[in-house]
């Protein structure tokens, strides 16, 4: 695998981005960073290349794939023209570039149906990193990404988290540093003049509203939400993220019994022979003992804990940790996004105190 390293700066080179704009012509692969997370890209027009993807990844074919584009006059040659709405202008006007997806009629022939599999729609955004943007550009292509991960592995937030996945199995590697947002874009339907989320993510639901005061927006509970991230893979909703090590989320309103109730816990696991994790944040870190544990951002700036959440969940596997128990966050904000992850991950197992 080609990797090109530019040593954790937001930038490339332009003999960079003009090899790997033409590895992309060739139909082959190439990871990329984005603003929530890496994606690994492929000509969303060519079938081959496309298939690539998935089997790089080992993803489900019926698991349709995110169409990045660098302007939005790209879109009318992808989506059926009819089908945009002043909602949808008002969305990419407030959004675009930025972590928001937005699942759309498909023009026919426009893409490779491995992209939609074979769904009649196709998920479109133009990705805010200068990298990702002049990638797009000069390939001049639109171009398919998921997750640059392994499939049920935590997304890739730096290259070298690409490279621990997908070494050996793709084209090349832009290195633009650490990603920034964290999680994945927020993919959205308009239906009948309302408003899905399909998946929370980096807009939060809260800033569509404000964008869109008189539009009623469905926010489905977490294990809907399962159902519509991956509405024809249903098999794999469970396993999303997860770590190697068996991993539960602990929540509740009372600070000190969280903090009693998870210690208790992972005490109990060490004496079985575990080795332990805890998955906690900034304030809390100090009251805690565990074979390992991780402080992931800040709860006074959620942000934060969105931005760290997958290399925290990495450094379990890296640590041959067994028993990982995790703090949940509130569930608003950008604290949706991370709790539908957290219970992914976790497999919804959770504690509720
Ligand atoms: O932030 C992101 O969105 C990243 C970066 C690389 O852009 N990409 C990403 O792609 O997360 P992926 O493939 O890991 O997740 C795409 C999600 C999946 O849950 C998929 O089911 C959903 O978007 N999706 C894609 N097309 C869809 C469609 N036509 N209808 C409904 N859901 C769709
Ligand atoms: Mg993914």
């Amino acid at each position: 695998t080609y990797w090109n390293v530019n040593q954790g700066e937001q930038r490339a080179s332009a003999q960079d981005i003009a090899e790997a704009a033409s590895l992309l012509r060739q139909g082959d692969t190439v990871a990329f960073p984005t603003e929530t997370v890496y994606g690994l890209g492929a000509d969303a027009t060519n079938t081959e290349a496309v298939l690539q993807i998935f089997a790089a990844k080992g993803r489900p074919s019926d698991n349709p794939l995110i169409v990045h584009i660098a302007d939005v006059t790209q879109l009318s040659g992808l989506v059926q023209s009819d089908s945009l709405t002043a909602y949808h202008q008002v969305l990419m006007k407030a959004f675009w570039p930025g972590p928001l997806t937005i699942v759309l009629p498909v023009r026919a022939g426009s893409l490779s149906p491995f992209v939609t599999a074979g769904l009649q729609t196709v998920g479109i955004r133009i990705p805010d990193h200068p990298v990702a943007l002049q990638l797009l550009r000069e390939a001049g292509l639109p171009i398919a990404a998921p997750s640059a991960n392994s499939s049920g592995r935590p997304s890739p937030t730096l290259a070298s988290h690409v490279r621990d996945d997908l070494d050996g199995k793709i084209g090349g590697i832009v290195d633009g540093g650490a990603t920034g947002v964290g999680v994945e874009s927020t993919v959205i339907q308009l239906v009948d003049g309302e408003l899905y989320v399909l998946r929370p993510g980096g807009v939060t639901a809260e800033q569509l509203q404000e964008v869109l005061p008189d539009m009623h927006i469905h926010v489905a509970e977490p294990t809907e939400v399962e159902a519509a991230d991956t509405p024809r893979a249903p098999g794999m909703k469970y396993t999303h993220y997860a770590p190697k090590g068996y991993m539960h989320i602990v929540q509740g309103d009372d600070e000190l019994e969280v903090i009693a109730w998870i210690q208790r816990d992972i005490d109990a696991a060490k004496s079985r022979g575990e080795s332990t994790g805890i998955l906690t944040f900034e304030e809390r870190v100090g009251g805690y003992r565990a074979d390992l544990v991780v402080a992931c951002g800040s709860l006074s700036q959620p942000e934060t804990i969105a931005r760290d959440l997958y290399a925290a969940l990495r450094t379990f596997d890296h640590k041959g940790i067994s028993y990982i128990v995790a703090e949940g966050v509130p569930d608003a904000g950008i604290g949706s996004a991370i709790m539908n992850r957290l219970l992914k991950a976790a497999g919804h197992e959770r504690v509720i105190l």
